[in-house]
């Protein structure tokens, strides 16, 4: 296989706090402890966890917004913890792994569209034209063509988030993180976005991954990683890490809707067989168990 995108090794963050009220005296806070992880080219990746579990301090440290205290991070490669990792690497990681935030308001720098979809490209120094072509294009991917004019702050919460998402898209990353994206979107805004990523992961190549608490966003995922407590306790398929409901539960998290439903059937003694990953399997499931429940 070839060399990965993101390679972890061992990784672990600390936070050190200045205590309040003294001069010396530190507190540290470890989030994220020996994580062991690789990301291919072309993965869609969902992380679960529940909250203060490390996510959002792992997916600083894929662009470096933190640096490790313990362990290793390889982007593309290259060891960001090297004594010859120089500015101008931080800056290529920063415009490999992309990162789309919570808060869509807290993202936009403009005051135009255009203008916030081309500050990427504009700090990368490219060519006027370049520029023109990557901004174009960017927005045609998250189909905000008809926005480019507008203000920012006028539009809907999943119409930000795209245009957040644009900005990334001008950069040509290879990875895109999403920290909970979805979370502050209403339901159409939410599945607009999904099908951004997914459209960027099918059509654009782009390395996708997507730390949610939505079930049924982390069931369409090729591959599911599941942090506690600042471990990485399961990495495997949708199937494979859905199919353990009661660790699932052990751990503060939930399996998509049906999963959940044909989970407590089952438990009430129904001998249901069949897949209930997607909402699709789930109603196939339910329905020939209920036609054989009538015969
Ligand atoms: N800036 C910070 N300073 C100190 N502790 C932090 C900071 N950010 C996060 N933490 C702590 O690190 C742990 C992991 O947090 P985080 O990575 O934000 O989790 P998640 O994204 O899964 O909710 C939590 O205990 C949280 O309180
Ligand atoms: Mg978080």
């Amino acid at each position: 296989m070839s060399e990965p995108i993101i390679r972890c090794e061992h990784l672990g963050f600390t936070y050190t706090e200045d205590e309040e009220n003294t001069d010396t005296a530190r507190v540290e806070i470890p989030a994220l402890s020996d994580v062991n992880l690789s990301v291919y080219r072309g993965e869609y990746i969902a992380v679960l966890g529940h909250n203060g579990s490390g996510k959002s301090t792992l997916a600083k440290l894929l662009n470096l917004i933190l640096v490790p205290t313990e362990g290793k991070v390889y982007i593309d490669g290259k060891d960001v913890t090297d004594e010859n990792f120089s500015e101008d690497d931080l800056f290529d990681v920063r415009r490999k792994v992309g990162m789309v935030f919570q808060n869509p308001d807290n993202q936009l720098v403009a005051t135009v569209v255009e203008e916030d979809v081309a500050f990427g490209p504009e700090n990368l120094g490219l060519p006027r034209e370049e520029i023109r072509r990557r901004v174009t294009d960017a927005l045609n991917v998250v189909s905000m063509q008809n926005y480019a004019n507008h203000a920012p702050h006028k539009l809907s919460g999943g119409q930000k988030q795209r245009i957040a998402i644009a900005g990334i898209i001008a950069m040509k990353p290879d990875v895109i993180i999403f920290d909970e994206s979805t979370a502050m979107l209403d339901p159409l805004g939410r599945a607009e976005v999904v099908r951004i990523m997914e459209k960027l992961n099918r059509e654009e190549g782009i390395t996708v991954i997507n730390i949610t608490h939505y079930m049924e966003e982390a069931a369409r995922a090729d591959r599911v990683v599941v942090i506690n407590d600042g471990k990485l306790i399961l990495d495997g398929s949708a199937k494979e890490v859905f199919s353990d409901i009661s660790l699932l539960h052990r751990i503060g998290l939930e399996a998509p809707q049906g999963a959940e439903l044909i989970h407590a059937l089952r438990k009430d003694g129904f001998g249901i067989a069949g897949d209930s990953l997607t909402e699709e399997e789930s109603v196939e499931t339910l329905l020939a168990f209920l036609e054989s429940y009538k015969s």
